[in-house]
């Protein structure tokens, strides 16, 4: 294979002469600059994309750290990453942490061999040393949905607290007298942030007690395992706020199981807004996050800082929408 020291051998000049005129940066006479071209071309030379991207720091490439593919609600927030990277000429690698902590720092370190020009974290183990590193390694990051503590960065994420509050006050209008939360870990800061929402909204009712907040995983098996569970607890509930759309199709295989009608004696509210809660029976209301939009914005703030835009290290929360479906029709014998 042709190298960059055979062009720069054949044209009588030094390899960092022909990586200028390949990367167009730094002086190089036009004599020089014709010599090089010619070479280049009578070699068919080809430059490694990594290695020009080595010599001028950009590859082009950027890099999406997602916590877990088998939630739909990750691959959604991809599509629009990808879409908006491609829009602007950038390729995507996409990296899966698995919700853990040391995955994540391979990738960093992998990344930080500069293969790629950025990275967009949507993932919750990011931690203080991590964004440190990064910065002092000069690599441009953004973090998406799920913000480390104590750090001042990009943050692109939704107006959790608001939403659970909202789930909160439909389950209430719809008829709902009894409501439970289904959480996500809590070690996860939005999980934490509509946990919270939840308690805010319900506290003061008097049929209020603590052990109505079951905790789940974000999976389909915990809001199965978390639905058990509750009703077993409290038989006498008839509203579940559930943190996010995966577990609520759990809870809504749970109840239907049981034995238990939804919406008729307990009606389901779930949190993100993902596709499958339109493919099950009866569709899950949901309050739905602006996945592309948040998947948008990060990409668009990650690529102005990979060209040098000064961009304000600030948390860009974006709000959600309740989307009332079949799981909380109102019963009309109320
Ligand atoms: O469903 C996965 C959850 O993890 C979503 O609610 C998203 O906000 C992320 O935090």
């Amino acid at each position: 294979m042709t190298t960059i020291r055979d062009v720069a051998k054949l044209s009588g000049v030094s390899a960092s002469t022909v990586s200028r005129v390949l990367n167009k940066n730094g002086y190089v006479n036009q004599e020089t600059e014709q010599k090089v071209k010619q070479a280049i071309q009578k070699l068919q030379y080809e430059p490694n994309a990594v290695a020009r991207g080595l010599a001028s720091k950009k590859t082009g490439t950027i890099a999406l750290i997602l916590p877990n593919i088998t939630n739909p609600f990750f691959p959604e927030l991809a599509r629009a990453v990808e879409d908006v990277a491609r829009s602007y000429g950038y390729t995507v690698l996409f990296g899966n942490s698995d919700d853990q902590g040391d995955k994540e720092k391979s990738y960093i370190e992998v990344l930080k061999q500069r293969y790629v020009d950025g990275i967009i974290f949507s993932s919750h183990t990011l931690q203080r040393d991590d964004v440190v590193r990064l910065r002092s390694n000069k690599i441009p990051f953004v973090v998406l949905d799920r913000a480390p503590v104590g750090e001042a960065c990009s943050v692109v994420r939704s107006n959790n607290l608001e939403g659970a509050r909202m789930a909160v006050r439909h389950l209430l209008d719809r008829g709902s007298r009894k409501i439970a939360h289904i959480y996500g870990p809590q070690e996860i800061l939005t999980a934490k942030e509509r946990l919270r929402g939840y308690e805010e909204t319900v506290k003061d009712f008097g049929w209020y007690t603590p052990t109505l907040m079951v905790p789940g995983n974000f999976r389909l098996d915990g809001g199965m395992s978390a639905a058990k569970e509750l009703m077993q607890r409290h038989p006498d509930v008839d509203g579940i706020f559930v943190g996010n759309d995966l577990m609520a199709v759990g809870v809504l295989k749970t109840l239907l199981r049981m034995g238990i009608k939804v919406p008729e004696q307990v009606a389901v509210c779930g949190f993100d807004g993902i596709h499958l809660t339109e493919a099950v029976e009866p569709e899950i209301t949901t309050v739905a996050q602006p996945i592309y939009e948040l998947g948008a914005l990060a990409t668009k703030l990650l690529i102005q800082k990979v060209n040098g835009v000064d961009v304000e290290n600030k948390v860009h929360e974006l709000e959600v929408t309740l989307i009332p479906r079949d799981s909380t029709r109102k019963d009309t014998s109320l």
